[in-house]
């Protein structure tokens, strides 16, 4: 039996090469001590594999059409054999990319590896992190339900508000000057197939680069780099000291992203992806989505900023913040790679992670944003005596969405102001005034709501006492 597998082996390795692909790795050599820093790009691209492959599995079941696209990730969900996971798991690989090549990008960056030579991988890193979010942003869409929706029309909006192109590209983006049918297979198309592609060709170049200038040595204070000698002298280092990638380096990699994995498969498995929240409405342009983590300060961002900068902010913003990305590793090439040495270097990346950290919290309570989740008000609320009509109205209040926006009794969204006491401050004309044509952040209500609903709505709006908080169904 031996005999046989060694001579299976044997054949194998003769006909098809397999010791001789390998040997690049096995040669390759790498710094001593590279230590467990150096292993976030390598779970990274882990992440990209998980993405790929989940990715393919969603394919063969999501629909990417507007009538049914909802349907098909309902049936993913709810039916399909481990589709629920499947889709958990695409999802928190989709986060565990971005965050694992946040970790990589702000590695390189604090030992400053992007140093001589290796100045292209960090501008190939650059366009890799562009494409990652563009997948990410690209991918929510799909979900094809209101949050995904609604998330990627706010930045299709914003789009639209960089001077002079900014309309063409949101029309390109949009695939008309609505969100519709187009839409969907547009981003379709993006994701699974334009992004992909040019994804895949970076990441083989990048890694191409890797091997070809060697992986940065860890960072010594005083010790400069040279373009001049630094070749020569790193050549010298590896013949001296050099360890092979395969196994002495790789096997921490290999580690780390088992551990990724495991955490990934927990976290589709026990919290799964993020609810479907409902199909999208496509009239309702006044829904407000909440975007994936990774996008949370962005908006952040753009709702704390004065209305009249926010176009100028869309168009700089991304500009200035890429230039500077890009002038990195020309801004300085040689020198000092010690982080110790580079107090400013690392001040600045210090300010950039807090401010996004900050951002990032706001971002995640968006005390702007509708509370999609308020608990029904008639749980808490109830008008002494109400007469039927404003029973109703307490209904309607909750069922048309004011809700996500007016607190009553202190809860409910705080978008708008707590209505609690509105009797007090507007006459029924106001109110009703209001209700119909809306205001700058609150839909007009005129087509939407019969005047039943609508006069409903008013009388329980105008009754004196709203806090009885005796639940009415009992
Ligand atoms: C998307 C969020 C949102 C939704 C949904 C919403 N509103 Fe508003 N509403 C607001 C905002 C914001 C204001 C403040 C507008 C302003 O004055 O600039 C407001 C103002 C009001 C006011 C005036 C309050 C005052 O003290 O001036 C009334 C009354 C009101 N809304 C009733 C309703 C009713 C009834 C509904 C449901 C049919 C509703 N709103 C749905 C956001 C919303």
């Amino acid at each position: 039996m031996k005999k046989v597998l060694h001579k299976l082996g044997k054949w194998a390795d003769d006909r098809g090469g397999f010791s001789e692909l390998m040997k690049p790795l096995k040669t390759h050599l790498v710094p001593p001590g590279s230590a467990w820093n150096y292993v976030w790009g390598s779970a990274t691209l882990f992440c990209l594999i998980i993405q790929v492959v989940t990715g393919i599995a969603l394919s063969f079941l999501y629909q990417p059409s507007a009538d049914v696209a909802y349907t098909s990730l309902q049936y993913i969900e709810n039916q399909a054999f481990l589709g629920s996971f499947i889709r958990g798991l695409h999802n928190w690989g989709a986060s565990g990319m971005v965050f694992l090549m946040g970790m990589h990008m702000i590695r390189v960056y604090i030992f400053a590896a992007y140093k001589y030579p290796r100045e292209m991988s960090w501008i190939t890193g650059v366009f890799l992190m562009a494409i990652t979010i563009v997948m990410a942003f690209t991918g929510q869409l799909l979900r094809w339900d209101n949050n995904g929706v609604w998330s990627a029309v706010v930045a299709a909006e914003q789009m639209g508000r960089i001077p002079i192109i900014g309309d063409s590209i949101a029309y390109f983006l949009l695939g008309g000057s609505t969100i519709g049918g187009e839409t969907l297979n547009r981003f379709f198309a993006m994701h699974v197939f334009l992004f992909p592609a040019i994804l895949f060709m970076l990441v083989g170049y990048h890694l191409f680069l890797v091997f070809r200038n060697g992986i940065s040595e860890p960072p010594k204070i005083g010790r400069l780099v040279d373009p001049k000698t630094y070749r020569t002298w790193y050549e010298n280092m590896l013949q001296k000291k050099g360890v092979p990638f395969f196994p002495d380096a790789i096997w921490r990699d290999a580690v780390f992203s088992a551990l990724v994995l495991i955490i990934l498969v927990a976290l589709a498995w026990f919290v799964g992806a993020p609810a479907l929240t409902s199909p999208p409405d496509l009239t309702n342009v006044n829904a407000d989505p909440k975007p994936d983590w990774y996008f949370t300060w962005i908006f952040a961002l753009f709702a704390l900023m004065p209305r009249q900068i926010e176009s100028y902010v869309i168009f700089f913003g991304p500009l200035i913040g890429g230039t500077l990305l890009f002038a990195i590793p020309f801004l300085s090439n040689k020198g000092e790679r010690s982080p110790l040495r580079r107090p400013w270097a690392i001040a600045g990346v210090s300010f950039i992670i807090l401010s996004i950290c900050s951002l990032w919290y706001i971002g995640i309570r968006a005390p702007w944003s509708p509370h999609f989740d308020a608990e029904p008000l008639s749980e808490y609320t109830s008008v002494p005596q109400a007469t039927e009509e404003q029973e109703k109205g307490i209904e309607y209040f909750n069922t048309v969405g004011c809700l996500y926006c007016h607190k009553i009794n202190s809860h409910g969204g705080i978008r708008g102001p707590e209505l609690t006491q509105v009797q007090n401050r507007l006459t029924r004309e106001q109110i009703i005034i209001r209700i119909v044509n809306g205001a700058e952040n609150m839909p007009a209500y005129g087509g939407a709501l019969s005047k039943e609903e609508l006069s409903a709505l008013v009388s329980f709006l105008m009754a004196e006492d709203k806090s009885g908080a005796k639940p009415l169904s009992e």
